[in-house]
């Protein structure tokens, strides 16, 4: 099972590339093959859905093959950042049918749970399944150490739940894929 982690903001400085890395290397302890795609190697100009451009091609590749999404966003103003939403806005029937979980970033005590529930929406609409377990990552620049780890176990819990979740899904919808033909898969 391919899962990539999608790192969903660009901004110098940024505390959600901790929480991605924590996420992935959960996702590799559950036997999962994982790799962070981060929005910084697939920034464009403008919303552009054509496909041609080289950022476009390389995500496509990665979002072909993956059996599943994780996504790690951080909350900007209540909602996902500019860039994560232009990213994916580049692709459309390549996510579809494939399960989706989504894990919020903040430095405030909600982790981003505006923001999950946001993307929940918009996952529906490139026909993502999204998943109910989502980890939430409050208060972002106390919870890693100086390495990067968690000082704290209960995120570990809340990811394992949602890789668990998500597993499942991608397993069932993985089996279901592979029953139609190519040319039937958009939904
Ligand atoms: C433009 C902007 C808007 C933000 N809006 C929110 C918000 O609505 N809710 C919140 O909890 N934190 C908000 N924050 C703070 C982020 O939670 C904080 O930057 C945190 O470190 C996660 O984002 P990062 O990955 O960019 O570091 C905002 C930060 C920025 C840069």
């Amino acid at each position: 099972m391919y899962i990539p982690v999608i790192l969903g903001t660009a901004r110098q400085g940024r505390q959600s590339e901790k929480a991605a890395r924590f996420i992935l290397r959960e996702a590799l302890a559950a036997s999962l093959e994982s790799e962070i795609i981060d929005v910084r190697d697939h920034r464009i100009a403008a919303t552009d859905d054509t496909g041609s451009s080289p950022q476009a091609q390389r995500l496509e590749e990665k979002v072909k093959r993956a059996d599943g999404f994780i996504i790690v966003s951080p909350e900007y103003n209540h909602g996902y950042p500019g860039e994560l939403k232009m990213m994916l806005d580049m692709l459309f029937w390549a996510y579809a049918k494939k399960p989706v979980g989504i894990c919020g970033v903040s430095s405030g005590p909600w982790g981003g749970a505006r923001v999950v529930e946001q993307l929940r929406q918009v996952c529906l609409a490139f026909h993502m399944v999204p998943i109910s377990n989502a980890v939430y990552f409050p208060k972002v620049q106390e919870i890693f150490d100086e390495n990067g780890e968690l000082k704290g176990k209960s995120l570990q819990g809340q990811a394992q739940r949602l890789l668990a979740e998500l597993i499942w899904y991608a397993q069932l919808l993985k089996a279901a894929r592979e029953k139609e033909p190519e040319e039937s898969r958009s939904p």
